[in-house]
């Protein structure tokens, strides 16, 4: 367990990533007993019960018994695949995979909500401008989308099923009553809700609800945020980020599936079971803000059925090889910054005042005495008397050997142990307030290394040091230009499949105001991100229900901003700061209204994902042939090898006016070659397709590393056809 420090909100996706199933968290409490996910391919009859019954039968002839076998079944699994979730020792295990109808047997993993917060408070937010957009979507009435979260609390506001139609009837789901859950709690907007207890960690299930009802917050969370009705006048306790609250798809309906518990671990066999329901009730986007690695045998039977699945990426950044469910047919969404200035004060005692960051909305202080913590370890707090005293804590020397967000919640921890009465952090810029949360009543600013040396000069040259805070200023707006790639939102390119360039998408997960029980909260995380895209894609889906989830996903990801609202590039919090690239976002930021009018789509039919289910991720050994993810039809290219040359092929169909013409603007990455072949493509009413190659040629023969290039078809108007381009010349071998 040497990466795993649970107590660090960032890092929790990582500690369940990095260890090995043997020393990872169990999903039972007996230790010989362990859940395993047995996949028996794909579903090879109609009638679930059929397939639920030779399920049972396989498991009698292991087990000796029906009743052994009914005992130790946890799930079945009939929508998404065929295959159950069973509670086996490792030997039983072993001797179920030498059975000839079983493809695959493997350990349960649990993995966590994406979040980087949750239940302590506060920030700052925006509500976005309705947009053309959710009118021609009619706010994405009638639009179902499946939430897989820690459930709902459905008497917030946000949940209102006012102005809502009636159900949609080709909806098959249930609501699955239980504690404190009635089947008044399913309405016109809370339309299925189902829980998933069995095979989850007792420890889990602690002051649990045995119910769809969410006691952890972040399930109502995420699901205000892709479907909350319109909210007016909230914000967090009245003082910060007033407006009118709503979610992305304000009248689409909501599907519950409580499969995360407790903190928000989500064991995988309650995950799969979540999503087979979902598939078999007629969701039509699948969100899910949670770690591991996009369960692809579930996820690609329910984008087969036309279901988008969008999933959070992980908040393990800003290192790179960091992101987490990257599979080609879903969207893997990267979280930005929004236009917000926490802008504090702190006037010193010889009344100069400086500006710091904080979300800080307690009264102003008195002036109060400022001591210097140095690296405030809890060795040299120590030393000095920091009781009552306003603690400066700037420790230039070990900047490169600290990440500041881990150090800060350990400082806020040792300052309050201290009794101090305040806290002037000094750091690098990046975006830490979520950690303030912890500060609670008392005023913790976040300061650059500028701003604490003016300090230290005031404290050497003065008597009696002396400092006082100011309440948090509620800036946000165009002053404050964004996005900015989160520091914790997790890096390209995907260590499983290099030859996939994830993530796809940017969208706003910090700070991000939604419904929290039955009040309004700041959260961060790509677990925000993701059910801003989960939104977005139900209004695509309102205005065109005839595309593909692939189309959907291309309509997004080539229509991305690589630039702010100035003109300038998007950057990428980190160490350093940098401009962002690809591996941080993908096509880049969301814009939802260029999305719904892309002009040229990359579409892909999902049996040839099925061929690389098959053959390149290898969950059947039924296969002929191994291509490369970059031969797929996405709408981006991604080479991790390029050795001398490279021809790749794409289709594009023209979803824009019939007639049409439309010509490549190539960006080659830095020292490759890029010919796109024909660069000219005319549509008319019966040419809506067009195939064309795109050629990479290392122009020296030297080892390189990733470089970013782009491929935009412009129709000379308004279309703006962009993929971003990844590729890496590789002539021997070696350790990079
Ligand atoms: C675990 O299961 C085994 C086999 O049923 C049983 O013998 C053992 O007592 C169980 N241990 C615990 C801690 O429940
Ligand atoms: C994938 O493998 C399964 C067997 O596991 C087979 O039934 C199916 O036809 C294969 N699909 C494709 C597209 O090759
Ligand atoms: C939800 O169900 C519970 C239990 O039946 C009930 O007490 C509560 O009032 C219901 N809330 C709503 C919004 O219907
Ligand atoms: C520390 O300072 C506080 C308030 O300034 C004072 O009450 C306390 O006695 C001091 N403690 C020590 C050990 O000096
Ligand atoms: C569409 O364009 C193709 C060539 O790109 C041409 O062969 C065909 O005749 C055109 N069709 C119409 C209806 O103009």
């Amino acid at each position: 367990m040497a990466f795993c420090l649970p107590s660090l909100p960032f890092l929790v996706a990582a500690c369940f990533f990095l260890v090995t199933p043997s020393s990872g968290k169990e999903s039972t409490t007996n230790a010989s007993f362990m859940v395993y996910i047995v996949y028996m391919g794909e579903k090879r009859h109609d009638d679930p019960a059929v397939v639920t019954a030779s399920h049972h039968s396989l498991l009698s002839s292991l087990l000796g018994s029906k009743e052994d076998a009914a005992a130790s079944m946890v799930y079945s699994y009939r929508h998404a695949f065929s295959g159950f979730a069973v509670r086996l020792t490792e030997s039983q295990a072993k001797e179920l995979q030498e059975s000839p109808e079983v493809v695959s047997v493997k350990r349960s993993r649990t993995h966590r909500v994406h979040t980087s917060r949750s239940w302590d408070f506060l920030g700052l937010t925006q509500s976005k401008p309705p947009s053309g957009l959710l009118k021609d979507a009619n706010y994405g009435d009638g639009v179902i989308i499946g939430v897989v979260d820690t459930g709902i609390w459905p008497e917030s506001r946000s949940f209102s099923d006012e102005g809502h139609g009636p159900v949609p009837s080709r909806w098959k789901g249930k609501c699955k009553t239980g504690h404190a859950f009635g089947p008044s709690n399913c309405t016109r907007k809370i339309i299925g809700a189902r829980w998933y207890v069995k095979g989850v960690d007792k420890e889990d299930l602690k002051g649990e609800y045995l119910s769809p009802r969410d006691l952890n917050g972040h399930g109502t969370h995420t699901a205000s945020t892709a479907a909350g009705n319109f909210v007016e006048g909230a914000s967090f306790r009245g003082r910060l980020g007033a407006g009118t609250a709503r979610g992305g798809a304000p009248r689409a309906r909501l599907a519950v599936y409580k499969a995360c518990w407790g903190p928000g671990n989500c064991p995988e066999a309650t995950v799969l079971k979540a999503i087979d329901d979902a598939i078999h009730d007629g969701v039509d986007v699948l969100s899910l803000s949670l770690g591991g690695e996009g369960h692809p045998s579930a996820t690609i039977r329910a984008v087969a059925r036309g279901i988008n699945v969008v999933f959070s990426g992980g908040n393990d950044g800003p290192a790179p090889q960091t992101i987490e469910n990257a599979l080609p047919w879903v969207v893997t969404v990267a979280a930005t910054t929004i236009d917000r200035s926490f802008a504090t004060d702190i006037t010193l005692g010889n009344k100069q005042i400086l500006v710091g960051q904080s979300i800080y909305i307690g009264s102003q202080t008195d002036l109060t005495e400022l001591v210097n913590g140095g690296s405030c370890d809890a060795e040299t707090l120590k030393t000095i008397n920091a009781t009552k005293q306003l603690v400066l804590c700037y420790s230039p020397s070990t900047a490169s050997s600290t990440l500041p967000r881990v150090d800060l919640p350990q400082v806020i921890s040792n300052i309050k142990e201290a009794e101090a009465s305040g806290l002037l952090y000094a750091q690098y810029s990046i975006d830490l307030l979520d950690f303030l949360y912890d500060c609670k009543a008392i005023p913790c600013v976040l300061i650059d290394y500028r701003i604490a040396n003016v300090i230290v000069d005031y404290g050497t040259t003065s008597s009696t040091a002396e400092a006082k805070v100011s309440p948090t200023r509620n800036a946000i707006g165009s002053t404050v230009l964004s996005p900015k790639v989160a520091a914790f939102s997790s890096r390209g390119p995907s260590p499983v499949y290099p030859d996939l360039l994830k993530p796809d998408i940017a969208a706003p997960g910090v700070a991000i105001l939604a419904a929290f029980q039955e009040t309004y909260m700041f959260l961060s995380g790509t677990s925000m991100a993701c059910p801003h895209v989960s939104g977005v894609v139900a209004l695509l889906k309102a205005v065109h229900p005839d595309w593909s989830p692939a189309a959907i996903k291309s309509a997004i990801v080539t229509t991305a901003s690589v630039t702010d609202g100035f003109g300038l590039t998007v950057e990428a919090e980190g160490v350093p700061r940098k401009i962002a690239d690809p591996f941080d976002y993908g096509g880049g930021q969301i814009v939802p209204t260029r999305a719904a009018d892309p002009g040229l789509v990359y579409d892909i039919d999902s049996k040839d994902y099925l061929d690389y289910l098959n053959c390149t991720l290898g969950v059947s050994d039924s296969c002929k042939t191994t291509k490369p993810l970059y031969f797929l039809n996405l709408p981006s290219i991604a080479i991790p090898e390029l050795k001398t040359s490279l021809t790749v092929w794409r289709t594009v169909t023209n979803v824009g006016e019939v007639e049409a013409v439309y010509r490549a603007d190539i960006q080659a990455p830095p020292g490759i070659d890029m010919n796109v072949e024909p660069s000219v493509l005319e549509f008319n009413a019966t040419q809506r397709v067009h195939s064309f190659t795109v050629r990479f040629l290392a122009r020296q023969r030297m080892q390189g590393s990733y470089r970013f290039g782009s491929l935009t078809w412009l129709d000379g108007g308004q279309h703006a056809v962009r993929i971003p381009i990844a590729a890496r010349v590789v002539i021997q071998d070696l350790y990079f």
